[in-house]
């Protein structure tokens, strides 16, 4: 198998976007078989219960069938770690893929030759998929801040199971995810990586997506359905203050909503409700951190025509450019 490894930093004002680009032809039915053996870590009940509580939100075991997540819940071990232990040192192979039952852990990436605290996971999630998934060397270290606990999945059970049913989300999402202008500026094998880490999420007629004033986690690309974009404004009526709110904007298949709280580090400027049945793509935050920095100038550039819309709509517009952080 053959693989080219471009290591490509994308600096956006405050945050880093680092990512590996993968040139690799990738196709996993040819790549690991079926009949390798299965690898299996007994467990008493009281383990297997903690396990299934650590896994219940992590994204990439969210479309395993019920027989594949038991596959992947019987070859998972158990690992304890300690105050400064090196979990994954970049550049290195992968081994296992990991999900955090306990501890914290702080995450480096070499920037220019100095190693740089990018972000740290606080008793939950989980880390070391890149290097499994794409062939390459480990992305960023991970280093223990606290006494924690890990559950380890094995590289070829990894590949066998996970990457696999990865491979058939790519599919589904190829021909749509190469229609949206909003990621034309992605190169085809980061396009995929977006596929990689997305869910979705479906809502009925009427139902909030987002609510004005929160704070954001994640950002959204319409699949099917329309979704209207609502502001509040006040008004005085008969002497008293009222808020109303007001329709702005309505997005559509191929649209995305939601990105500019994660742009601008403000809370959510407007709220999203459905508009008959809704299925959106959403990435949460630090997979857009980390795969859409190319795509940030796209998405600044919208700012502007947002506050004409409001100019437009109130005489005004709100106070929308970005937040130093
Ligand atoms: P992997 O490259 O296998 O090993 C290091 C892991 O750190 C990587 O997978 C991701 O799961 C995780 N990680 C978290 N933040 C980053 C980041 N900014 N860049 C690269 N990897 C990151
Ligand atoms: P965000 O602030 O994260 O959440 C509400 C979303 O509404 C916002 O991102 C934009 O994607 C979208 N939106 C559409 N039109 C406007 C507008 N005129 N002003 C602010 N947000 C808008």
């Amino acid at each position: 198998m053959c693989f080219e490894v471009d290591k490509a930093q994308h600096r956006c004002d405050n945050i880093f976007f680092v990512d590996t680009v993968c040139a690799e032809a990738f196709n996993p039915d040819e790549d690991e078989d079926d009949k390798e053996p299965r690898v299996t870590h007994p467990k008493t009940d009281e383990q297997r219960q903690r396990l299934q509580e650590a896994c219940r939100d992590i994204l990439l075991f969210k479309n395993l069938d019920p027989e594949q997540m038991s596959q992947v819940l019987d070859a998972m071990f158990e690992k304890f770690c300690t105050v400064g232990e090196h979990i994954i040192d970049q550049d290195d192979d992968g081994d296992n893929f990991y999900v955090i039952e306990s501890g914290t852990f702080n995450i480096f990436v070499k920037i220019e030759g100095a190693e740089k605290l990018v972000g740290s996971y606080d008793n939950k999630g989980s880390f070391g998929e890149l290097a499994l998934m794409y062939n390459t060397p480990r992305a960023a270290t991970i280093i223990a801040t606290s006494p924690g606990a890990l559950w380890c999945l094995d590289r070829l059970t990894f590949r066998r199971i996970i990457v696999k049913n990865n491979a058939k989300k790519r599919k589904m999402y190829e021909a749509f995810i190469e229609t949206l202008p909003l990621l034309t500026s992605l190169e085809v094998s980061e396009r995929m990586k977006v596929v990689d880490v997305l869910s979705t999420r479906v809502y009925n007629d009427s139902q909030q997506i987002i609510a004005q004033g929160d704070l954001a986690d994640c950002f959204y690309i319409v699949e099917s359905g329309q979704v209207r974009i609502t502001m509040k404004r006040s008004r005085t009526k008969k002497d008293e203050e009222e808020e109303e709110e007001v329709d702005i904007a309505t997005c559509t298949r191929g649209q995305y909503f939601g990105e500019l709280a994660l742009v601008t580090n403000k809370p959510r400027a407007a709220s999203a409700y459905a508009v008959g049945s809704v299925k959106c793509l959403v990435l949460d935050v630090k997979a857009f951190e980390r795969l859409l920095g190319p795509c940030m100038d796209i998405m600044k550039r919208n700012i502007a025509n947002y506050e004409e819309q409001l100019v437009a709509l109130f005489g005004s517009s709100a106070e929308i450019e970005q937040q130093s952080a």
